[in-house]
């Protein structure tokens, strides 16, 4: 059983793992841009403006956490990988099972609880040599904490667990949450 405490610390204590774990969430931040647009493609005259309204401002978070990972990553002397493209693993076997908005809610609101614990553990690192690091997911908590609220409203009792639970073996991920 792997914790999310126990991935961070194997994360810390190895730079390689570490450097290609951040270019992973770039590609991941600007990933979820691309996947909440085709929620708004597919599904948006499904959702009331308010709701309309809520995915776009997700959206616009994301590709503002993606430019926080890029500063980070030039802080680091991380280099972005050149045609990275977002490796959807965890989405194919999710997005084959959303057939409507109130899904597409509760597939985001599984992925952002996902992501939620490795936030919040790097949010409170207290390492000054993760400082920067701590400093980041800081700023990117509260934004995600509200993903996962406004999710899980706009899924009205939407569940897609059992896919979310292949996703998360489709990417050999265990959390302990
Ligand atoms: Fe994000
Ligand atoms: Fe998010």
């Amino acid at each position: 059983m792997h914790t999310t405490q126990a991935w961070w610390d194997e994360i810390k204590s190895d730079r390689a793992k570490l450097e290609a774990w951040m270019r992973r969430q770039y590609i991941g931040e600007m990933a979820a841009v691309n996947l909440l647009s085709e929620v708004l493609l597919r599904f948006g005259a499904e959702a009331t403006l308010n709701e309309w309204e809520n995915v776009h401002k997700v959206m616009v978070q994301e590709a503002i956490h993606a430019k926080w990972m890029r500063e980070l990553c030039d802080r680091e002397g991380i280099t972005l990988e050149r045609n990275a493209s977002a490796e959807r693993k965890y989405w194919a076997e999710v997005l084959p099972n959303v057939h409507n908005f109130r899904e597409a809610m509760a597939a985001g609101f599984h992925a952002e609880s996902m992501r939620l614990e490795r936030i919040r553990t790097i949010a409170n690192e207290r390492d000054p040599q993760f400082s920067d690091f701590a400093a980041t997911f800081t700023r990117i908590l509260p934004h995600e904490e509200w993903h996962e609220h406004v999710f899980d409203q706009m899924r009205q009792g939407n569940d897609l667990t059992q896919y979310h639970e292949r996703g998360l073996e489709a990417l050999s991920l265990l959390l302990t949450v």
